[in-house]
């Protein structure tokens, strides 16, 4: 059976983008053999406040319950609750090269933000944070990792790690693949098309939240930025706006964006279809998050059998890490 392992940031909610690239398809994904983790040491590469960052991990736990995600069958759980993320994260940093951390997408550009905008820091766990999700994905011997496409590179490098120490050592992990589906890969920024629809990016009127408010959604899909010319085509290089707008309402439909594009001459006609998709795509998962929130209790029971589930897998395979390296096993 395939093991499917997925994570995702506590840091602000959850978009339309990280619902079409990556939630949805967990779902689809889900079985006995798939682990889906709020991963909460990401979140601490950037300083956070504590109350604010306790309420967002268990928010997006009650997120994942309302999309969809079983946890009778799916293991939903926190990543600091299985401490061995952060043992074998170490293995994973002492495998990995700097040059080959450095070269990461995320860490260029998240470090450069950070030094114009954050007053110049850089934390060391910036640079270290693809060996954290190296270390999430080969503890419990993942097959596929179903990804959007900003995370594919940082997969990459979780191959290369698994077939470096691999090599190094003996046959210890399993080597995974991203699964990135085409449809809704990469939602981008309805004010800025050219950049990703990012929570964490400050871009409130290009950014639509899971749980917003219906009328929200469609005045910000309304007011989406297209371009000068007034032909409705896929396009993403010369027409990245309506491109993404065509990508959106697809994605919500299980349509290509080609096909989306059909019967469309007008701008106007398109915001408006799109909005009711997203609107009706979206309004199940809002009702059932305010039901779930109404009972924190059952999340966090939820969370502690998770991870309790996940815990016996990650402790074997973090054996095996240790027994392969030579660390001496305590008596
Ligand atoms: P994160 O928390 O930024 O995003 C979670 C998932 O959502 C996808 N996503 C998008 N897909 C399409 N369009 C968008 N605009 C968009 N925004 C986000 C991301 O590709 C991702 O799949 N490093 C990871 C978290 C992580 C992880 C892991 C993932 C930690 N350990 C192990 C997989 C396996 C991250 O920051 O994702």
């Amino acid at each position: 059976m395939t093991r499917v392992f997925s994570g995702m940031k506590p840091t602000g909610d959850a978009t339309l983008g990280s619902y079409l690239g990556a939630l949805r398809h967990w779902v689809d994904d889900q079985g006995p053999e798939a682990l889906y983790c709020v991963v909460d040491l990401h979140a601490l590469t950037v300083p956070q406040d504590p109350v604010q960052l306790r309420a967002e991990t268990l928010g997006l736990a009650t997120t994942f319950l309302a999309v969809g995600i079983d946890p009778n069958v799916s293991i939903v759980f926190v990543q600091s609750h299985v401490h061995e993320h952060s043992e074998l994260a170490w293995l994973m940093e002492c495998t990995a090269s700097i040059g080959e951390l450095r070269r990461m997408t995320q860490f260029k550009d998240k470090s450069e933000k950070a030094e114009e905008g954050g007053g110049g820091f850089v934390s060391g766990g910036l640079l270290t944070y693809p060996a954290l999700m190296a270390a999430d994905i080969l503890l419990y011997d993942t097959d596929e990792v179903p990804v959007g496409d900003d995370q594919r590179q940082h997969v990459e490098l979780t191959r290369d790690l698994a077939i470096r120490f691999n090599s190094r050592y003996g046959d210890t992990f399993v080597v995974p693949k991203a699964t990135v589906r085409p449809a809704g890969a990469r939602v981008m920024d309805l004010q800025d098309p050219t950049r990703k629809m990012s929570k964490s990016e400050d871009s409130p009127a290009g950014t639509i939240l899971l749980l917003e408010e219906p009328g929200a959604i469609a005045k910000k899909i309304k007011r989406a930025v297209t371009d000068t010319e007034a032909d409705v085509r896929y396009d993403p290089s010369t027409k990245p706006g309506v491109s993404n707008l065509l990508s959106i309402l697809a994605a919500s439909t299980g349509r290509t964006p080609e096909a989306a594009a059909e019967g469309y001459t007008q701008y106007g006609p398109l915001k408006n279809d799109t909005a009711d998709a997203v609107v009706e795509l979206l309004a199940p998962i809002r009702a059932r998050h305010t039901e779930l929130a109404a009972d924190p209790a059952e999340v966090h029971r939820i969370l502690d059998a998770g991870a309790e589930r996940a815990r016996k897998t990650a402790a074997t395979t973090l054996a095996r890490a240790r027994a392969a390296v030579g660390l001496l096993a305590p008596r």
